[in-house]
C-alpha cells in the first residue's frame, strides 16, 4: 500500500463557488419557495394532486417541473433516461466531477470499474469493518446514556456512517474529526443557511463577509479530507478495497479517467453520498421506533431470535433480518432522504401535455409518490408490515423510489441496508432512546429531507440481564 504524501490541487478558487447552492441561478435557490414552512413537502404535494402530478414553474429564464406520477419516472429514469441528464448545480465543490454527476460514456468509464465493490460477495466481507465501526458508537452510547444530556440523532449517525464508509470502502480509521466535518458538509448544503447569508449581503455589508469566509473555509476543509484519507495509514492488510482500486487506475497510464482529482472526487462523493442518506435514515428509523413501541419490540425479538448473545451477524444473518429491512424500508418510504432527482432535458418532450424544452429542469418527486394515495394506503402511518414479501409483490411499479431507478440508481443501497440493519440491531438491543424534540418533526427541504433543527434524544441503557 502506497503511502505518499500526495495533494490533490484545490479548486480554482473555493470562495467563487463558496455560495452556488443559495445563489439565484441555483435550483435549490428556485426551489425555495416551496421550502418554506415546517411541512414544506405536503405544499409539494398538495400542488401535484391539484394540478394532476404535474407542477410548472416559470422563471424568467428557465422552466422547471416538479413530477408526481409514477409514468413520469418510468419515462424520465428508464424510457427516455438519455434525454435527460444529471443536474447537478451549486453541488460541484461537494461532489466534484465524480459518478454520481456525470452522463454518457465518462460515467460508464467511471461506474464500470468500481461495480464490484458493491457485490453481495463483498458485502459480506465488510461486515467485521462495519461491526468495528459500531462497536466504538456503542462505547459512547453507554457513556451519553450515563451522562443523561440529550444530544442530536443525525449528527451521532452521520459520524458513525463515515466511520463504516471509511474503514469498509477505504480501509482507513476516518483520520479527522468527523463531526467537524459533518459540521462543514452542513454549513454547505443547508440551503436556507446560503439564502440568509445572501439576504445579508444585501441589507449588511459586514456580516457579509464573515458568511462568505465561513462557506468558504467549509468547502475547503471539506476538500482536505480525501487526501487526509489517502495519506493516512490503512486499517489492516487486506488487498482489495475500493481506494486501493482507485490508486490503482490512477498509477495506470492506459487508463485516463481515473487521475488523482477523478480519485478525490469519487471519494468526496461517497462521503457525501453514502454517508448523509445512510445517516438520515439510520435518524429516522430510531425515530419512527421510539414512537411506535410495537415496532421497537418486534426489532428486538427478531434480533435475539437471530443473533442470541452475538453482536457481529453474518451474511446470512443480515438476510435473516426480515422485520428490521421493512422497518428501513418503510421508513425511507415515509422519509426518502433523495426526496426529489432532479434532471435536465436535452431534447423536447412532452409530458401530460406539458410542453418539455432544451434546458428545462424536471423534479421526479419521490417523497410525492411515496405519499400517494393512489399507491399507498394511509401514507401516513408508519406500517413496516407493507414490505411484507408477499406484499411487495403487488406494489406498483416506481411507486418506491428511495434510491432512485433505472441505470444511475443508487450504488450502494444495498450496503446503507446492511450498515442500518447492523445499527438499529445493536445499538436498540442495549439502549432505549428517549425522543425529546417536537412532535410532528418540522421538515426542512434542500438537497435531503431533513429534520429542522435535528431529531434530539436522550439515551438509557436498558436492563436486559
Ligand atoms: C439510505 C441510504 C441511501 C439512499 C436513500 C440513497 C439514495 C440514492 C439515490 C436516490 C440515488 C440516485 C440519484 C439520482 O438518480 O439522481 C443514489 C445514487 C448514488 N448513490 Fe446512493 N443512497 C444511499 C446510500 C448510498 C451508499 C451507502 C453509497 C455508497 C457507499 C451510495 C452511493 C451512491 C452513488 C455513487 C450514486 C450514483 C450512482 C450513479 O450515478 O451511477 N449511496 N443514491
Amino acid at each position: 500500500m502506497t503511502d505518499t504524501t500526495t495533494a490533490s490541487p484545490a479548486p480554482k478558487s473555493v470562495k467563487d463557488h463558496a455560495q452556488d447552492l443559495g445563489k439565484e441561478h441555483s435550483i435549490w435557490f428556485k426551489l425555495t419557495p416551496f421550502m418554506k414552512g415546517d411541512d414544506p413537502m405536503g405544499t409539494v404535494n398538495r400542488l401535484l394532486k391539484k394540478m394532476n402530478g404535474v407542477v410548472p414553474i416559470k422563471m424568467r429564464d428557465e422552466k422547471i417541473f416538479m413530477l408526481g406520477k409514477v409514468e413520469h419516472f418510468d419515462r424520465i429514469f428508464v424510457k427516455k433516461v438519455d434525454q435527460y441528464e444529471k443536474f447537478f448545480s451549486g453541488l460541484e465543490p461537494i461532489f466534484g466531477k465524480s459518478m454520481i454527476t456525470v452522463d454518457g460514456v465518462l460515467w460508464q468509464n467511471v461506474r464500470t470499474p468500481q461495480q464490484k465493490s458493491f457485490h453481495p460477495k463483498v458485502y459480506a466481507e465488510y461486515i467485521p469493518y462495519l461491526q468495528d465501526a459500531l462497536d466504538k458508537k456503542e462505547e459512547l452510547w453507554a457513556q451519553r446514556a450515563k451522562s443523561g444530556e440529550p444530544f442530536e440523532m443525525v449528527e451521532e449517525t452521520w459520524t458513525l456512517a463515515c466511520d463504516m464508509i471509511s474503514k469498509a470502502l477505504f480501509n482507513r480509521e476516518f483520520p479527522i474529526n468527523a463531526h467537524a466535518v459533518y459540521s462543514a458538509v452542513k454549513a454547505y448544503t443547508s440551503v436556507s443557511n446560503h439564502n440568509e447569508l445572501r439576504v445579508k449581503k444585501v441589507h449588511d455589508g459586514l456580516e457579509e463577509v464573515t458568511s462568505d469566509e465561513a462557506a468558504a473555509g467549509a468547502i475547503e476543509a471539506w476538500h482536505t479530507v480525501p487526501d487526509a484519507i489517502m495519506n493516512s495509514k490503512p486499517w489492516d492488510d487486506r488487498e482489495k478495497y475500493l481506494l486501493q482500486l482507485f490508486q490503482d487506475l490512477e498509477a495506470d497510464p492506459e487508463n485516463p479517467t481515473y487521475d488523482h482529482e477523478q480519485a478525490v472526487d469519487e471519494m468526496k462523493q461517497y462521503l457525501w453520498a453514502g454517508t448523509e442518506t445512510t445517516a438520515l435514515t439510520m435518524a429516522w428509523c430510531i425515530y419512527n421506533l421510539t414512537q411506535h413501541p410495537e415496532a421497537l419490540a418486534k426489532l428486538r425479538a427478531e434480533t435475539e431470535e437471530i443473533l442470541g448473545d452475538r453482536t457481529e451477524p453474518t451474511w446470512d444473518d443480515l438476510l435473516k433480518m426480515t422485520y428490521t429491512r421493512s422497518v428501513i424500508q418503510e421508513t425511507m418510504r415515509m422519509y426518502p432522504p433523495a426526496w426529489g432527482l432532479i434532471r435536465e432535458a436535452t431534447e423536447e418532450d412532452e409530458i401530460d401535455g406539458h410542453k418539455i424544452m432544451p434546458g428545462d429542469k424536471v423534479v421526479a418527486c419521490c417523497y410525492a409518490v411515496h405519499h400517494n394515495e393512489d399507491y399507498w394506503s394511509d401514507p401516513s402511518e408508519f406500517r413496516p408490515e407493507r414490505f411484507a414479501k408477499e406484499r411487495m409483490k403487488k406494489r406498483v411499479k416506481y411507486s418506491y423510489m428511495p434510491f432512485g431507478a433505472g441505470k444511475r440508481a443508487c450504488i450502494g443501497g444495498q450496503l446503507a441496508m446492511i450498515e442500518n440493519t447492523m445499527a438499529l440491531t445493536q445499538l436498540m438491543r442495549r439502549f432505549e432512546p428517549e425522543y425529546v424534540g417536537p412532535s410532528p418533526v418540522p421538515f426542512n427541504i434542500t438537497v435531503t429531507l431533513t429534520p429542522k433543527g435535528g431529531l434530539h434524544f436522550k439515551l438509557h441503557e436498558r436492563d436486559v440481564a
